[in-house]
């Protein structure tokens, strides 16, 4: 139990990693003593009054599963393909922007621990750390490691000016990245969190930043450049002819949406509400996965994040049609409380808890998640 820490400064990182931290519950308990209040909360916080955040959780826990005894689980494993490439788990670390907020090495921990664990990484657009560097550290991680390296993949917010998108695609593709995820959940993106000394967003040096004030009799948010500029479906079109990459876009929450982006050369949905972070009263991304599932039918792999903090949570909405989750503040409780063996943890625990879930409900390998594990309360006698 961590008592009040907002007036106290923020502890160090660990060390040794305690034994008593055993689930993502367990770190996220002890990550406020290891953050500045202010950056604790920014992380923490949702929308409005949190519903989209809680319910992101709470519908996970809705869904039960249901065993298939005496399973072969001989030749099991978690591995799956996805755009061409194999991923050991079908668990990927979400993009978080600023992640020194959490850890002077920042992105840098978290792409060794996700190097060493095989795990893929979405980095943000808003990384602390320039892109290339993060690319030559996990390339490092997985060389010192003797591993093939995992999927590293750049998440781009438009920027105002296309030469700008055009620039950080360019880069991205330079330095190896595998596939470009476009989120398009944020229309407009504004944070009224002010970033400490010594974290900025460092992909982004040199670029102008669209500045939004509003005052009272004034122009509130229609009408002003932020809204002007908010990214539009001819957008999409543009990243898409712009990039050889695998193109997946991320903040879909509507059948209608997800066959729209398809049709604009989408090779990946991600379905997700950005953590509950940008509109208060969104469903949560759990919800609405199987409806999109229906819609696409398989057209492309669709993924989901918000609220994933479990092995039972993954088998979940593996058995509900996503093809892999990601992960995103957990990887920050990670940083905070141990850098990058805290995040390697995350992971390793994320991975055990998949495995002996699908152990106990008789799944050997992924394809064989299906309806077949969801308890379906109308059905049953
Ligand atoms: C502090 C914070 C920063 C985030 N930054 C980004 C970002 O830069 N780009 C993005 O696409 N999503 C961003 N997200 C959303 C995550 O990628 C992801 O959708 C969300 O965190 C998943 O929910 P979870 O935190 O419950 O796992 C951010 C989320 C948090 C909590």
């Amino acid at each position: 139990m961590v008592d009040d820490v907002s007036d106290s400064a923020p502890l160090g990182p660990l060390a040794v990693i305690p034994p008593d931290l055993v689930t993502l519950a367990d770190y996220e308990a002890r990550a406020e003593a290891h953050m500045p209040a202010g950056s604790w909360r920014h992380v923490q916080e949702g929308a409005g009054r949190e519903l989209t955040l809680r319910d992101n959780r709470a519908a996970f826990d809705r869904v039960r599963l249901l065993p298939r005894a005496l399973a072969d689980l001989r030749g099991g494993h978690t591995a799956s393909d996805l755009f061409g490439r194999r991923h050991a788990a079908p668990i990927l670390l979400a993009p978080i922007a600023y992640q020194c907020l959490a850890h002077p090495e920042g992105e840098r921990a978290m792409a060794r621990a996700a190097a060493a664990l095989d795990a893929g990484v979405v980095l943000s657009t808003l990384s602390s750390v320039p892109l290339e560097e993060i690319a030559i550290a996990a390339r490092q991680a997985a060389d010192a490691l003797g591993t093939g390296g995992a999927p590293l993949w750049f998440q781009l917010y438009l920027q105002e000016d296309r030469a700008h998108s055009a620039d950080l695609i360019a880069r991205a593709e330079a330095a190896g990245y595998e596939a470009i995820v476009l989120t398009i959940d944020t229309a407009v993106k504004r944070s009224s969190f002010t970033l400490p000394a010594g974290v900025d967003a460092a992909n982004l040096r040199g670029m102008p930043k669209l500045r939004h004030t509003s005052t009272p009799g004034g122009r509130i948010l229609f009408g002003t450049p932020l809204a002007d500029a908010a990214p539009r479906w001819e957008d999409l079109a543009w990243v898409r002819a712009t990039t050889r990459l695998p193109l997946i876009v991320k903040g879909i929450l509507t059948p209608d949406d997800a066959r729209r982006a398809v049709e604009h050369g989408a090779d990946g949905i991600i379905v997700s509400n950005h953590g509950g972070r940008v509109l208060d009263g969104l469903p949560a991304a759990i919800d609405v996965l199987p409806a999109i599932v229906e819609a696409l039918a398989g057209a492309v792999p669709l993924l989901m994040d918000g609220g994933v903090r479990t092995g039972t949570d993954i088998v979940k909405a593996l058995a509900l049609g996503a093809a892999a989750v990601l992960v995103g503040r957990p990887q920050i409780h990670g940083l905070a409380v141990a850098g990058m063996p805290g995040v390697a943890h995350i992971l390793h625990i994320l991975r055990a808890e998949l495995e002996m879930a699908m152990a106990q409900l008789g799944c050997a390998t992924l394809a064989d998640l299906g309806g077949g594990q969801l308890w379906d309360a109308r059905r049953a006698g």
